[in-house]
């Protein structure tokens, strides 16, 4: 029997799982997707999906991960050999987003830089897009961008050295430094931010309801999306950093703190970047919704130009933001990456420091795509796609699978409540088997119907200015290829003896 790895306390699990959840989802993703989403409406939305699905399904994870001791797709196998290809297919979906998160940390290491002489200048979309990517069309490589390459090699040597030096030095121990180090960085940017002249303004735009919104199903996929996404919940994540609980854990208190501790944080991210933007509308005498921009561009074109127009030290303030999104990249692209560590491993019955050196290697590899000239046109589809049809869907198949084909979800329930202090109640069981089955299936075959038209009809779709051609491919071929490779990888035959042996019959009460 193998020595399967273990975090060395409590907090350092916590740590690493708050470090896996708080990410560029929090500070990058959720200020804008709630804003576009009806602004204080969008909580509702969320609201329902934190409790109903995103909390329920970590506490499923985490059963799974305590109870099976495996990665993803150990943990599938175990629990009925004919469903290891879901575990991979959350392995292939995180493989993915960790080619291009990696590639967002980049830019950010370079704009902490760029921070201290505000390279950026005044034109910031302009400096993005022109000086900084050199932006290609759609469809084309055009070259390496050096200064996008240089530091995404330092991020992947930093990610894959932390992962070579295993769970307890290098996972835990890296999160014992980021996690406190962010939260302290965030809270000195947010006191700035709520006491910068128009803070209430920004706060007015991002908590005044658009109710309308709520009856919107791609409003209710964005709140899923962004809850599972930001969870890191259905893409093998919190499964794998399960797997090395000791045998004596809580299980379900964990859950809720870090559930509860990264929607605080998110929270606390849009009050912060609201605040700023409130403090840039006023300057110019405009509204927020003229200063608001998604994804992209709210944090590497709005933002420089608010740290120009900040009152005194700029320099600092700029730097300590762009450093909070390196930090808090960092500690959710270890755990992206760990999943197929851990996977390969498992499967192929090699050393730990070989699947990163293969696996992760590959990842970085692949990543290269999106350091070239047309790497940000690549990188806009990749991201929407998988995470529409990757995380979004993973979620969905993994708990109709537990709750209605395997009928699993009595026995983990009974599992978490024997070691957990806070007892399982109607609640989960009807929210895994009911609620989200229904939610989650409703808004997901209300998507794939409006995507699917949109690939026709791109002027007016999500998508105008990309051709079909390219949608077709970045999008839909990487979405699609993901499950295609989980189904392949898990028709390969098991190397290690151990998961050839252990079932669920076998390893019921033992595998605590
Ligand atoms: N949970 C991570 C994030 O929010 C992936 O960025």
């Amino acid at each position: 029997m193998e020595n399967r790895s273990q975090w060395g306390t409590r907090a350092g699990f916590i740590l690493a799982a708050v470090g896996s959840a708080v990410g560029l989802g929090n500070i990058w993703r959720f200020p804008a997707t709630a804003f576009e989403n009806g602004g204080g409406a969008f909580m509702i939305p969320y609201l329902v999906a934190l409790l109903t699905a995103g909390i329920p399904i970590l506490v499923m994870e985490f059963t799974m991960g305590h109870r099976y001791r495996g990665s993803a797709p150990l943990t599938y196998k175990k629990m009925n050999k004919n469903t290891e290809w879901i575990g991979w297919w959350g392995v292939l979906v995180a493989f993915v987003i960790s080619t291009y998160y990696s590639v967002i940390i980049a830019w950010a290491i370079s704009y902490s830089i760029f921070s201290f002489n505000l390279n950026w200048g005044e034109d910031t979309e302009g400096f993005l897009f022109g000086s900084y990517l050199e932006t290609a069309a759609p469809g084309e490589f055009g070259g390496f961008v050096p200064s996008v390459l240089i530091p995404l090699i330092i991020v992947w040597l930093i990610v894959l050295g932390v992962l070579y030096r295993g769970v307890k030095k290098g996972i835990e121990m890296a999160n014992r430094i980021f996690i406190p180090t962010l939260v302290v960085v965030f809270l000195i940017i947010v006191i700035r931010a709520i006491t910068l002249p128009g803070a209430v303004e920004g706060l007015n735009a991002f908590f005044t309801p658009d109710f309308g919104a709520i009856m919107d199903a791609q409003v209710w996929v964005a709140a899923y999306g962004q809850i599972f996404f930001s969870m890191s919940i259905a893409f093998a994540i919190m499964i794998t950093y399960s797997s090395y609980l000791p045998k004596k854990s809580d299980i379900t208190n964990n859950a809720f703190m870090v559930g509860f501790g990264n929607s605080s944080f998110e929270l606390l991210c849009g009050i912060g970047v609201f605040s700023v933007l409130g403090f840039m509308a006023v300057s110019q005498s405009v509204a927020v919704d003229d200063v608001v921009a998604g994804g992209v561009g709210l944090a590497f074109v709005v933002f420089p130009q608010i740290i120009n127009q900040f009152p005194a030290l700029s320099e600092l303030f700029g730097f300590l933001f762009f450093a909070s999104l390196v930090l808090a990249g960092l500690s959710s692209l270890i755990s992206i990456i760990e999943t197929y560590v851990a996977g390969l491993s498992d499967k192929f019955n090699i050393s730990r420091q070989k699947a990163v050196i293969f696996g992760g290697g590959f990842a970085a590899l692949v990543s290269l795509v999106f350091a070239t000239r047309g790497g940000l046109n690549f990188l806009d589809a990749a991201d929407y796609f998988i995470n529409q049809f990757g995380v979004a869907f993973v979620g969905l198949v993994e708990v109709v699978l537990i709750a209605w084909v395997l009928r699993k979800l009595g026995t983990f329930k009974d599992h978490a409540n024997e070691i957990s202090d806070i007892k399982l109640g109607g609640w989960w069981t009807v929210s895994l088997g009911v609620i989200t089955p229904i939610v989650l299936g409703y808004t997901m075959v209300d998507l794939f119907r409006t995507n699917l038209m949109q690939l026709f009809d791109t002027e007016t779709g999500n998508y105008a200015g990309y051709p079909d051609s390219f949608i077709l491919f970045s999008g839909w071929f990487i979405a699609g290829g993901a499950l295609v490779v989980a189904i392949v990888m898990a028709l390969f035959k098991w190397k290690s003896a151990r998961a050839v042996n252990e079932n669920e019959s076998q390893n019921t009460g033992e595998a605590r």
